[in-house]
């Protein structure tokens, strides 16, 4: 396969039809109600997206991942689906989504639609039937219900805990008025799990699957791809391990992980090959290394996010260990390996990297006690730094074989927000989990599109989340065409992906220092990375683009540089 043919394909104006288009593309994520407000409501819509098509094909990004637009009461930020062939009416109509879907490609952008299978919201007509119904009724077996234990059912089925706290069953009122059966959520009780043994829940979704690529969705991202297949077989067992590192390695755990998932995306996978080129998924699967393959297998989703790097302190043995390992299982499984920094659930990478040793775990991924971000005390927060590693490590993220997932706002080297009032919070994990997460409403405030204005021209009217004072600094008219700024760092970095992406293949360079990563892909490009503090010798090479200022021929710490 030819990925210069591929990516050159992709820069004109006409969408690819490239099969391959995915393996090698930079993905944006977009948290919609937080990326541009048309109507002023204070909520971010589709209109709002349309409205900044030609900001998002100036970035230079290949295509957009967009998060839950579906009808919903937001529970826990639209992955609460009330309707799954929908739009939320806050946030537009389908109408609207089709007029969004075409300026994309006309941009040459593809669109990856966003897709909760795991668990519907509890205003779903399913849910809404099976609590009018008895027990043991059809309505009730598309979810999980259970007799609760003790002498009046008034105990949970199991002693399960929920991801975001607290019990993972929730107790009913039966339709007679009578204290009831409970049901199963692994996460909010807003999100009642759905029963996949259930042909119907099944063939539902793979009709939701057709809805959205009959009207031109390009691909998939899957929200916990590896919970949909439970094993609940009486008794339940006990203390069931939520945590990634407690969870058993060969399938045995009763529903993260289960062999019998693929199943389910065999099926999917012969869904997506009906269309040409085939759709493409990736799984949000928070599994064991070893068994994130099977999820990125070309019979299967096709693609699994990688969260290592995510995780990893800013360490150059960190990161060459995860990156050679990764690369390795991508040519196993056949799936182009996956990249990503930031996302709606974790601590921006801006923040992380200037937080002590370790800040870097602040943002745990979702492991049990969730994700963790209650972050280092904001004293020992040093902003700069921060940006000055994400930056470097933005760079050498976008010089690796493989997909990038970027995140909204990070093109703007955005901080996270700590200064969010407790009223003003939206996620569960807040509120279910309280003092011990702050939640992750501080990496999803609304973005600064100028630097001042009631928004700072997210829309005419507020913004759903408080944005602070200094967000100004951070807009995107403050930063466009100035040199130096992050934004156009970014347009210059990912364009010159684009111009450059070859084979994927990558050779380690020997640096003699532990603390530098240089490494060469075909045609001679080089990336090299410096995580130490003090400067080190560049290199032989023209420089491409920098992450940060050089000093003459020295790359200074905490900066990457593209070399050819
Ligand atoms: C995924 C989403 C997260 C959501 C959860 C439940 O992990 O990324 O935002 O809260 O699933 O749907």
């Amino acid at each position: 396969m030819s990925n210069t043919a591929t990516l050159a394909t992709l820069s004109g104006s006409n969408l690819s039809a490239d099969p391959n288009w995915w393996r090698q593309a930079s993905v944006y994520q977009i948290y919609p109600r937080s990326f541009s407000d048309s109507n002023g409501d204070g909520l971010g819509d589709i209109r709002g997206i349309t409205a900044k098509v030609p900001y998002l094909k100036k970035l230079g990004i290949d295509a957009v991942w967009l998060s839950p637009f579906y009808p919903s009461a937001l529970a826990d930020g639209g992955y609460d689906v009330d309707d799954y062939r929908d739009v939320d009416p806050k946030l537009g109509s389908l109408a609207d989504f089709d007029g969004m879907s075409a300026a994309l490609h006309a941009a040459g952008i593809k669109l990856i639609a966003d897709i909760v299978p795991n668990h519907s919201s509890n205003r779903h007509a399913w849910f809404k039937e099976a609590l009018a119904s008895p027990r043991g009724s059809a309505a009730r077996e598309r979810y999980i219900f259970r007799d609760g234990l003790g002498p009046d059912g008034g105990l949970p089925p199991s002693d399960w805990e929920s991801v975001f706290g607290g019990p993972a069953w929730e107790r009913i009122t039966e339709p007679d008025g009578t204290p009831g059966q409970w049901y199963m959520h692994i996460f909010a009780k807003e999100q009642p799990d759905l029963n996949w043994s259930s042909r119907e829940i099944r063939d539902d979704f793979l009709k939701t699957l057709r809805f959205w690529s009959d009207r031109g969705v390009d691909g998939f991202r899957v929200d916990v791809a590896h919970a949909l297949t439970k094993d609940l077989t009486e008794p339940l067992l006990s203390r069931v391990e939520l945590s990634l590192e407690g969870t058993a390695t060969d399938g045995s755990h009763p529903f993260w992980d289960r062999d019998e998932v693929h199943e389910i995306y065999a099926e999917w996978r012969e869904v997506f090959n009906e269309y040409s080129p085939p759709r493409t998924a990736v799984a949000e699967a928070w599994v064991h290394a070893s068994r994130r393959g099977r999820y990125a297998s070309p019979q299967g989703l096709g693609q699994a996010f990688n969260f290592d790097l995510l995780q990893a302190d800013f360490d150059a043995g960190a990161f060459r260990e995860i990156i050679t390992r990764n690369l390795a299982e991508a040519a196993v499984s056949g799936a182009s390996s996956t990249w990503v920094f930031s996302n709606h659930d974790v601590v921006r990478h801006a923040t992380r990297y200037g937080l002590p040793k370790g800040g870097g775990r602040h943002a745990k991924g979702q492991d049990g006690k969730g994700w963790l971000l209650a972050g280092a005390p904001a004293g020992e927060l040093d902003a700069g730094l921060g940006l000055r590693r994400a930056r470097a490590a933005t760079l050498l993220m976008l010089a690796l074989p493989g997909s990038a997932y970027l995140y909204q706002g990070e093109e703007l080297g955005l901080q996270e927000v700590t200064e969010i009032p407790d009223a003003a919070r939206q996620d569960p994990a807040f509120f279910r989990n309280k003092g011990v997460e702050i939640g992750r409403d501080g990496c999803r405030v609304p973005l600064p599109w100028t630097p001042d204005g009631a928004s700072f021209g997210f829309g005419d009217g507020g913004a759903h989340l408080p944005q602070p004072a200094w967000f100004g600094r951070y807009a995107v008219a403050a930063q466009d065409g100035a040199e130096g700024s992050t934004l156009e760092f970014y347009r210059q970095a990912l364009r010159l992906r684009r111009e450059l992406q070859g084979a994927e293949e990558l050779e380690w360079l020997d640096t003699g220092n532990a603390g530098v990563l240089h490494f060469r892909r075909p045609g001679g490009w080089q990336s090299v990375t410096n995580f130490g503090g003090g400067a080190v010798g560049l290199p032989a090479g023209t420089v491409l683009v920098s992450s940060g200022p050089l000093d003459g021929r020295l790359l200074p710490g905490n900066t990457t540089v593209w070399l050819r």
